[in-house]
């Protein structure tokens, strides 16, 4: 086979802060899934446009270029409309859990093809598997029909979609490109859109517990996928929310599953239900439901039949008990006050070395450990006043759970600011 391009001139070129043409973009990335192209070539390219940028066209060209690396899946003839929702990822982010089914409880299908967690954010799969007996591996024909029946579908993706991304994506995390805005957009979206849906939401977090910190930054990243899903013709609109304090009070893999049970019934964190409202409404508004009653499906038990339906489907009991952690430690107040700060990474990191999140893909993880807090930024607390409650299978954790989680909150007189970074919903993109 006649090579259409010297891969040394595209490297060339990107560092000389060039534009690659679709061709050479299209040729690049089938070379490398080939194996023709090396990692060490690949690296200098993804450091070439970490630091040189890339324009509209080539981001939308190397999305393109990865979807058809692998399989997509399409959803004509489902027979209702599908939308999907992508998060960046927080700490206690168990959004997708009362999300999917409150959509699906108005006829619209939500194919979430989701991760394991990787650091301190947990993945979604991991807090569901801690519901007895439910499985996260579906053969197509069961996704399909789960789709059809239930509408509300979250299961591991096959690494079949967009497998030039799984090659890139592990190549940029030993070489420090993660953090590229061409790069983490084209990833995402390349997934996305390789998966068939016609709508996507996206949740673009910013602050200490989100992956993008600075507002700015965060804003820039949720430009570049919305751009990228009109340009491939799906519906794409995005919220930037705030991470900088934990959401909810759980985090975790259980008891995640248990505070997204409140929400169903109607209940739960205050924060947790404005997200997942503020969520459904753009899903059904891009799937033409914009006047839907989200909060009355919460509040009359659509959405608990829904999620029922969706866990039983999987071969899960939606009654049976989840687990409980062999070991807790309950930290209090030392003084009387306001809970000022509340910071959601080292609570994430904490919840992660208590055995709630893994460090090497292949770790089990421990779906009762995590922190559950007792207390958020501006409430009122008083000396001896439990503030949260770390909980393990393993009690030799706590150490170092306590040690992440110095100087991360903070106790100030009665009417001192809060530090929790402003409001949740920080902007919308479309
Ligand atoms: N998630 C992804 O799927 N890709 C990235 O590049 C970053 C986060």
């Amino acid at each position: 086979m006649v090579e259409q391009f010297d891969v040394v001139d595209l490297i060339r070129a990107k560092r000389d802060k060039g534009v690659l043409s679709t061709a050479q973009i299209n040729w690049l990335i089938d070379a490398y899934t080939r194996g023709y192209v090396a990692d060490e070539q690949m690296a200098a390219m993804t450091m070439a446009i970490f630091l040189n940028g890339m324009e509209r066209e080539e981001i939308r060209d190397l999305t393109l270029a990865m979807i058809a690396s692998g399989e997509t899946l399409s959803f004509e003839g489902l027979g209702k409309p599908t939308t999907d929702k992508h998060s960046t990822g927080g700490v206690g982010d168990k959004i997708t859990l009362p999300l999917a089914p409150l959509v699906a409880s108005f006829g619209v299908a939500v194919p979430q093809l989701s991760g394991r967690g990787l650091g301190h954010t947990g993945g979604t799969l991991d807090k569901l598997e801690s519901i007895p007996g439910w499985r996260a591996n579906l053969s197509n024909e069961e996704f399909m029909a789960q789709l059809k029946s239930v509408g509300a579908v979250v299961c591991a993706a096959g690494s079949g979609l967009a497998p030039a991304d799984g090659k890139l994506y592990a190549l940029r995390d030993i070489t420090g490109t993660v953090e590229a805005i061409p790069l983490i957009a084209s990833s995402i979206m390349s997934k996305k859109i390789a998966e068939g849906t016609a709508a996507l939401v996206l949740d673009v977090k910013f602050g200490s517990g989100a992956f993008m910190q600075d507002p700015a930054r965060s804003r820039e990243l949720a430009e570049t996928m919305v751009r990228i899903g009109k340009d491939a013709g799906v519906k794409t609109v995005a919220l930037l929310s705030n991470m900088n304090v934990p959401l909810g009070l759980a985090i975790g893999n259980a008891n995640e599953v248990r505070e997204s049970v409140e929400v169903l019934a109607g209940g739960g964190p205050a924060d947790v239900v404005e997200l997942t409202v503020a969520l459904a409404r753009e899903m059904l508004a891009l799937a033409g439901q914009p006047d839907a009653d989200v909060e009355a499906a919460l509040k009359d038990g659509r959405a608990m039949d829904s999620w029922r339906a969706m866990i039983s489907a999987q071969g899960g009991e939606p009654d049976a008990p989840l687990p409980v952690a062999r070991e807790s430690q309950v930290v209090t107040a030392e003084r009387d006050g306001v809970l000022t700060t509340q910071h959601a990474l080292p609570f994430g990191v904490a919840a992660w070395r208590l055995g709630a999140g893994r460090a090497r893909k292949e770790d089990p993880v421990d779906h009762a450990a995590g922190i559950d807090l007792h207390a958020k930024p501006g409430d009122t607390v008083t000396k001896g006043q439990p503030l949260f409650t770390m909980r393990t299978s393993d009690a030799a954790r706590f150490d170092r759970a306590v040690e992440a989680l110095a100087g991360s909150y903070a106790i100030g007189d009665p009417g001192s600011p809060i530090d929790d970074g402003g409001p949740l919903i920080a902007g919308r993109v479309d």
